[in-house]
């Protein structure tokens, strides 16, 4: 199996496994639509991906953790939701569809988001989950300290904190480790906690994903400048119009193309413990910085 296609089978199930989630809910006005219609549009699924690799590389099953998966799915959903809510960064397009408050109004989109947010620990302590009671303690708690106010978002609060005047490269390289790296971290560290893996193989993947993380952020703002709407299904110039403070503003264009490229090695080389296992990640990490959406 390629590493594209092992990434391609975890998406595939990740995927599937979001789809039938909230199917025998009874409706609860148009609550449930409203989390399906942003949860099911697509996107990246970057996060349960690098949980269900990181996972199968610390030697776990991926099968086993799809609960964990889909739960970061949905709290990065939720993210996005109240990320794009007019108070906030205010945009109209989302994974290619009109953002969730243009279609269900703004209270619906803030009710969706919570609910989304509450699902995640709901289905990660859902009884059918027969892992070891102490990784699954673990792993929620690594997903609620990254979620909330000492993660994302405490890193939208300093993003939202800093419209309009300018930051330093301390400032927002802390804003984006909190907004965007903290999910990201803790997808590859909770894939390591689930499949029980060493002490030393949680260092290493959690010092990947903080390199990714940084990459994966200052490449979204490349993209908010030099991407194409169509593609990345979210608006360009979204971040010059709210003057937020980005590597872009800090540091240029071609100054951030070498830093993705730096960081993506970085992250390449923390992995050099796990050798050819590690190729998956690798793979995922290159695709990553050059990616267009
Ligand atoms: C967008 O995340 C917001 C950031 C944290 C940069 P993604 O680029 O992962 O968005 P989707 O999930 O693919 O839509
Ligand atoms: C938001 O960052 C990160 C989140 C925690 C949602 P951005 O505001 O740059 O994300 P996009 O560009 O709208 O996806
Ligand atoms: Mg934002
Ligand atoms: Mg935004
Ligand atoms: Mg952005």
């Amino acid at each position: 199996m390629s590493e594209q296609e092992r990434l391609d089978s975890h998406r595939a199930m990740a995927e599937a496994w979001i789809k039938t989630c909230f199917q025998d809910r009874a409706p609860r006005g148009d609550l449930y639509d409203a989390m399906n219609y942003s949860l099911l549009a697509g996107g990246k699924r970057i996060r349960p991906v690098l949980m269900l690799e990181t996972c199968r590389l610390c030697g776990g099953e991926p099968e086993q953790i799809l609960p964990f998966a889909g739960a970061i799915e949905m709290i990065h959903t939720y993210s996005l939701i109240h990320d794009d809510l007019p108070c906030m960064d205010d945009d109209d397009l989302r994974r290619g569809r009109p953002t969730n408050h243009k279609v269900y109004g703004e209270a619906t989109a803030v009710l969706a988001g919570d609910a989304l947010l509450t699902a995640a620990f709901e289905w990660m302590l859902d009884p059918s989950v027969t892992l070891p009671p102490q990784r699954v303690l673990e792993a929620a708690g690594v997903l609620a300290r990254a979620a909330g106010a000492q993660g994302m978002v405490g890193g939208q609060v300093l993003d939202m904190a800093g419209e309009g005047h300018a930051m330093g490269l301390t400032e927002v390289e802390e804003l984006q480790r909190l907004k965007t790296g903290a999910l990201i971290r803790a997808a590859a560290e909770m894939g390591c906690v689930l499949a029980g893996g060493s002490d030393e193989q949680r260092k290493a993947v959690c010092r990947y994903a903080e390199r990714l993380g940084l990459a994966f952020q200052i490449q979204d703002d490349i993209l908010d400048v030099v991407g194409d709407e169509a593609t990345l299904g979210k608006p360009v110039g979204s971040d010059a119009k709210s003057e937020k403070n980005t590597f872009v503003t800090l540091k240029g264009l071609e100054e951030c193309h070498r830093l993705v490229d730096r960081l993506t090695d970085e992250a390449v080389e923390a992995l050099s413990l796990f050798g050819e296992e590690s190729e998956s990640l690798c793979w995922l990490a290159r695709s990553l910085a050059s990616r267009d959406k």
